[in-house]
């Protein structure tokens, strides 16, 4: 396993240009199981992370040809051999869920593995199913597997909550259906307009994603084409706060700033010096006031930029709320905040009081999910001294080379093998 050893201190300076999205990839990826044209699929610029490995490596188990040119991935899915999602993949990561839509779509049967639930929360699936089941499908549960079969046929499907992965799953699943699919109530995050941007770009034909309602025509076949997924905000986000909270300078190149309205308002509330322009964000930390933030979908405050901003609350003067409204189980990482000297107390189960400013020391701490680990890396640059952050894997999902781009913006952070693994290997 490998560990990140940050010496606090630097504040964070310079400027970084932002990879593409995680999670319009993901989705995007899976979507492309819909097209068997033989020109092929070319997805520009993807970023190199761990669940988009694991994602080509299930596209791989399917019978999809994938070629990978630098950052640009080539996709043949002329020929689909399969539609079991082996449980290997599916437990490594459970985005794999959205690709009943477009195997559904594609083949008219799939089985995966019901997806577990994770550190944040018991991430339920019955808002995918609910919806697969109303566009015809005949949903059969076999111990932990999910038995699908039937080609969607369009319907009219209300969800109970803004879901993104259900809006996703569902969209995917009605551009080959026979008639219309709409999708009212539907998440609005910009992810699900590049994948309805995409889904048109292969000859799809959907209209309303980033409003709450969607519709879907089926078409009979989609084309191949090229790609270029959004940046990723979330990371942009990240690198943001971790400017803001160390004080620093930075200038975000090749980014959406339209996507961070939410970020940018707090962090402008707070006492950040802001500029935005068409493709850019420029940022200089000042000292903060304290914050009141509440996660919603989008445009709402993004949950999955809640644990680095708490991190960077400990370095707000007076006493700050946190309330996580989207997941149930996203406030793991405080203790590891408050071993490092913040003062932080979760009420409840989804808030959480900051009492700043504290000044933070160096410690061993543990991530305990892919965000969680970015609050732990924003608040290991702030601190005084060393701080070691295990289970780094978890970032790796998320982050490309994350103590790379934060070498270059000044910060002083190493990737190390971990000790045991060290002596293992110099007993063997
Ligand atoms: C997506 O997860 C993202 N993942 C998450 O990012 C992100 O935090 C989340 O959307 C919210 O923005 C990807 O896009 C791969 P949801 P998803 O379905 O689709 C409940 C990260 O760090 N719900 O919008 O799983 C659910 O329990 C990850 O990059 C149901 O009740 O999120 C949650 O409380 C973490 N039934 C809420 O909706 C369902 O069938 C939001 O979940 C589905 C969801």
């Amino acid at each position: 396993m490998e560990s990140l050893v940050i010496t606090g201190g630097n504040p964070i300076q310079g400027k970084i240009s932002v990879e593409g999205a995680k999670n319009s990839v993901l989705p995007i990826l899976a979507a492309s199981l819909l097209s068997k044209d033989k020109e092929g699929i070319w997805l520009d610029q993807i970023p190199r992370l761990q669940d988009v490995d694991v994602m080509i490596h299930i596209l791989k188990d399917l019978g999809v040809q994938v070629k990978m040119q630098g950052r640009n991935l080539f996709l043949d899915t002329r020929s689909l051999e399969k539609d079991v999602v082996e449980d290997y993949h599916n437990n490594r990561m459970r985005s794999s869920i959205f690709l009943m839509g477009p195997l559904l779509g594609r083949m008219g049967k799939v089985t995966i593995g019901y997806p577990g639930g994770c550190r944040i929360g018991e991430r339920p699936i019955d808002l995918h199913l609910k919806g697969l089941s109303k566009m015809g499908i005949k949903i059969n549960m076999k111990g932990h597997r999910i038995e699908a079969t039937g080609f969607p046929k369009g319907a009219l499907i209300h969800l109970d909550a803004p879901s993104v992965g259900a809006t996703e799953n569902l969209m995917m699943a009605g551009v080959l259906a026979k008639g219309e699919t709409v999708i009212s109530n539907a998440a609005k995050e910009p992810e699900i307009v590049d994948l309805q941007n995409f889904i048109i770009k292969m000859g799809g034909r959907i209209t309303g994603a980033g409003t709450d309602t969607i519709k879907i025509k089926g078409v009979d076949a989609l084309s191949g084409g090229t790609y270029q997924v959004i940046p990723d905000r979330i990371v942009a986000g990240t690198y943001l706060l971790a400017a803001a909270a160390t004080k620093g300078e930075l200038l975000l190149e090749n980014i959406i700033p339209r996507h961070l309205e939410a970020l940018c308002a707090k962090l402008g509330e707070a006492g950040a010096e802001l500029e935005k322009g068409d493709d850019y964000i420029w940022l200089r930390g000042k000292e903060l006031k304290s914050l009141e933030i509440r996660t919603l979908p989008y445009p709402g405050f993004p949950t999955d930029l809640q644990p680095p901003m708490t991190s960077l609350l400990t370095q707000a003067q007076g006493a700050s709320m946190v309330k996580e409204n989207v997941f149930e189980g996203r406030f793991d990482y405080l203790e590891e905040l408050n071993k490092m000297g913040a003062n932080v107390t979760k009420i409840e189960n989804r808030k959480a009081i900051i009492k700043g400013k504290t000044p933070l020391t160096g410690a061993k701490v543990n991530a305990t999910d892919l965000r969680a680990g970015a609050a732990l890396v924003i608040a290991g640059l702030v601190a005084k001294g060393h701080t070691t952050i295990s289970n780094i894997f978890h970032l790796d999902r998320g982050y490309e080379r994350i103590e790379e781009k934060f070498r270059n913006l000044n910060a002083c952070i190493e990737r190390r093998k971990d000790d045991n693994e060290n002596a293992f290997q110099q007993s063997s």
